[in-house]
């Protein structure tokens, strides 16, 4: 279970040299590496999952502990319906039963539990428990935690621009409205609304590319690789791609 324990910042372990004044507001995280940790362990690759979702558990505790304000991980690619059948009902399966075991604690530490992506193309029992779970988090003030599911970056752009279309067709948008569209006005649309950018997005398990992730938002987000596997991803990880991410010279295309 989750178990928020609010202390680590103040005392103990490595958090002595993480600026609690520059912490991200918003985390992205890939979690990569599952099927390879469980080969290493000669186990299925259903049990690398089912191991990343401990990690998550950890992840997002940690993560709210330090007054991260979002953490979005990617959980199920719009790419990933090519695996066998049976890892994807197993992924699915884990999902329900991530919700199910967790949903109190997460409610508890004030979590407000969110999907990006596309999740009508989901099993039904995960459809209702995210729905489920979104709609009695809703009200919550804590870190929001957004599932990526059935999510891909170029999904979502088409998808918001036919969503713009739809507006327009509705008299909610004008011609002149389209023409004027700037940026923010696009954002919006997207499955991450009115969510700041990532400010950086972690990636394990030795593999270097974005794989249709936060394709938009990610323009001046500050990527972190590590070599770990996500289900051996731990707190320490994290604070190390933090005091990473702390020392960078973030510019936006300016000087300083
Ligand atoms: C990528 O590792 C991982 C996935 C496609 C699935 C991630 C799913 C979970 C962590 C399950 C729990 C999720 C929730 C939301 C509770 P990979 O399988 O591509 O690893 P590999 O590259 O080593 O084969």
């Amino acid at each position: 279970m989750l178990n928020f324990i609010k202390s680590d910042k103040n005392n103990k372990y490595d958090s002595e040299d993480i600026n609690f004044s520059n912490i991200p507001k918003h985390i992205a995280i890939i979690m990569d590496g599952n099927g390879r940790w469980a080969k290493k362990k000669n186990l299925p690759r259903t049990m690398g999952h089912k191991a990343g979702g401990e990690a998550l558990k950890r992840i997002v505790r940690e993560c709210s502990d330090l007054g991260v304000k979002y953490l979005t991980v990617y959980a199920f690619s719009t790419e990933n319906w090519i695996r066998p059948k049976e890892e994807v009902s197993a992924i699915m399966r884990l999902i329900v039963e991530f919700l199910k075991r967790e949903f109190n604690e997460l409610h508890k530490n004030n979590v407000i539990l969110n999907t990006v992506g596309d999740i009508s193309k989901l099993p039904e029992s995960c459809i209702t428990a995210l729905n489920d779970a979104k709609e009695k988090t809703k009200n919550n003030t804590g870190i929001m935690l957004n599932l990526a599911l059935n999510y891909g970056g170029r999904n979502e752009i088409l998808n918001a621009i036919k969503n713009i279309f739809k507006d327009y067709e509705n008299n909610k948008l004008s011609k002149d409205d389209i023409l004027n569209l700037n940026e923010d006005v696009f954002s919006s649309y997207l499955y991450t609304g009115d969510m700041p950018d990532p400010d950086i997005i972690i990636r394990p398990s030795g593999e270097k590319r974005l794989s249709n992730f936060l394709l938009w938002q990610c323009a001046y987000s500050e990527f972190w690789y590590s070599n770990i596997n996500w289900p051996d991803f731990s707190k320490e990880d994290l604070h190390n791609a933090i005091r990473d991410y702390q020392n960078r010279n973030r510019r936006f295309g300016g000087v300083k």
